[in-house]
Parts: C-alpha cells; sequence; structure tokens
C-alpha cells in the first residue's frame, strides 16, 4: 500500500509589505517537500476588482471583494486532502520583484538538519510522509474557513510608517489572471494607501487582536494559537528561528 502524505498547512499572515513572503521563502528552503501558496493568486480577475464607493477606484483590499473565497477555500482543501497543488494553478509571484533579507547560514543549516531528522524519524516509524503547505496572505486570518485549515498561525507585526514606507518603494503588483500567464501589473493610484489599503487592512483584523487595537494589541481568540511576531525588534533570522521553533513543536 502506498504510503499516506500528510499535509501541514502553515499561515503566515500580516499587512502587505511586512514581509510574509520572504518569510516564506526562507521556510520553504528549509523544510523538505514545502510548496508556497500565495493568497494573492486567488483575487479576482481585475475586470471584477469591485470599486471603492467613496474613493471611485478600484479596491483591492477590502476583504469581501478581495479574494474569491470559495476558489480559495477549496484549494486549501484540495491541497489537504492530495498532498499536492492542483495541476493548472498558476501564480504570478515570480514576477515580482522580490529584495533579499538574507537570514545567517547558521540559522538555515541548523533548521535543515532539524527537519531532516524528523522526516528520517517518520520514514523509520513507517508514518505517513509530510507535505508543508507554506500560506502566505494579507488576509489570512478573515475568513474562520481559512483559519480552520491552517495547522500553524504565524503573524507579522510591523509599524505603519514602515509598512508604508515599503510599499512606495515597490514599483508595482503583477496580479493573478489565471488565464494570462503574464498578469496585468498595477501600480498604486495617488493617495491609495491611505484612502485603501491601510484601512482595509485594519477592518480586517480588528477582531484579531484585542481592544481591536491591530498595532499593540494582543491576539483575542479568534485564531487560536496566534504566533505573534515583532517583526521589527527582531532580525529575518530571529523569525525564521522562532518559526521553526513553532512549526517543529507541531509534529514533535
Ligand atoms: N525584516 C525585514 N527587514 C528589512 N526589510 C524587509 C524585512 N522584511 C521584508 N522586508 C522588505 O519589505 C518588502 C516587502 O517584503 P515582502 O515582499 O516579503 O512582503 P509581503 O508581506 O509579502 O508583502 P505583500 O503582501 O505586499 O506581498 C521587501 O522589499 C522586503 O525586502
Ligand atoms: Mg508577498
Amino acid at each position: 500500500m502506498a504510503k499516506k502524505t500528510r499535509v501541514i498547512l502553515v499561515g503566515i499572515g500580516g499587512a502587505t509589505c511586512s514581509g510574509k513572503t520572504t518569510l516564506a521563502k526562507h521556510l520553504k528552503r528549509i523544510l523538505p517537500n514545502s510548496v508556497i501558496i500565495h493568497q494573492d493568486d486567488f483575487t479576482p480577475p481585475q475586470e471584477q476588482v469591485p470599486m471603492h464607493p467613496v474613493h471611485n477606484v478600484q479596491d483591492w483590499d477590502a476583504a469581501p471583494g478581495a479574494i474569491v473565497w470559495p476558489r480559495m477555500i477549496s484549494f486549501l482543501r484540495e491541497v489537504k486532502a492530495t498532498g499536492q497543488i492542483p495541476a493548472g494553478h498558476r501564480s504570478h509571484d515570480h514576477l515580482n520583484e522580490q529584495k533579499d533579507v538574507p537570514i545567517p547560514v547558521e540559522v538555515r543549516d541548523r533548521w535543515v538538519t532539524v527537519f531532516e531528522g524528523l522526516a528520517a524519524r517518520r520514514a523509520a516509524e513507517g508514518s505517513e510522509d509530510i507535505v508543508w503547505g507554506l500560506v502566505d496572505g494579507f488576509l489570512m486570518y478573515w475568513s474562520p474557513e481559512v483559519i480552520e485549515q491552517l495547522d500553524v498561525r504565524i503573524y507579522l507585526r510591523v509599524q505603519h510608517d514602515v509598512l508604508r514606507q515599503r510599499r512606495h518603494e515597490r514599483h508595482g503588483y503583477h496580479t493573478a489572471v489565471q488565464s494570462d500567464p503574464e498578469g496585468t501589473l498595477w501600480r498604486d493610484p495617488p493617495m491609495y494607501w491611505e484612502q485603501i489599503v491601510y484601512p482595509a487592512f485594519i477592518d480586517a483584523h480588528r477582531d484579531v487582536f484585542e481592544n481591536g487595537d491591530v498595532e499593540n494589541g494582543a491576539p483575542t481568540g479568534k485564531v487560536a494559537g496566534l504566533v505573534l511576531l515583532e517583526s521589527l525588534s527582531m532580525t529575518m533570522g530571529d523569525a525564521v528561528n522562532r518559526s521553526c521553533e513553532v512549526i517543529s513543536a507541531f509534529i514533535g
């Protein structure tokens, strides 16, 4: 009989430009059999992105319309059931520019060894193989149906001014159009951060943090076991370390 595969989904949430994709890519290089699932690949096609009722621009950020939720939820269920990214799924993330934020090589090597050891032990015991799905998104903890699919729940907190600065330094986003391998390049119109991006992010996370204080509050119970990383007071190496501790404890 073929050995079963178990998929463990690791959510990596936080605002735009909080470092989610950077962290996910470091973890992918450490975890054997891992794939990254970008929530950005579940946005609607550009022509279906709703208009903001007041500011009269397309709103890529308000949670209800920003993601095609049924598609993302059924995708996560399918990944869990099969242990594979479904055939035909295309990601546009490789088109996005990505500045490297390196981590010490010892950090990477140490965790590679730990996870290789865990995999070898499971193999010796005849336990099922593990596939890691690193799910990276700016609306990771909005939908209860997404949250319940995630086995480990990480959140990167970064203060507003740093986020805004990083976002302004970005040239644009390649948006997901499943039928078009090039996607479309989106550039923020003037005031987009102030009017659309940041208010929508705060709205979508009010109930994740006590007193609705997304910037400073402790986690409420909405997201059980949320691992809050205060990203600006740690290095990327620390963030990788902490994430690996939590992830290895999950199967250890
Ligand atoms: N710890 C860090 N120190 C310095 N720069 C960082 C750090 N983390 C991320 N950055 C930089 O911030 C920018 C955004 O990072 P990244 O693409 O990982 O964010 P993101 O959360 O995936 O954003 P988005 O949701 O918009 O895709 C990049 O230029 C990245 O190099
Ligand atoms: Mg990203």
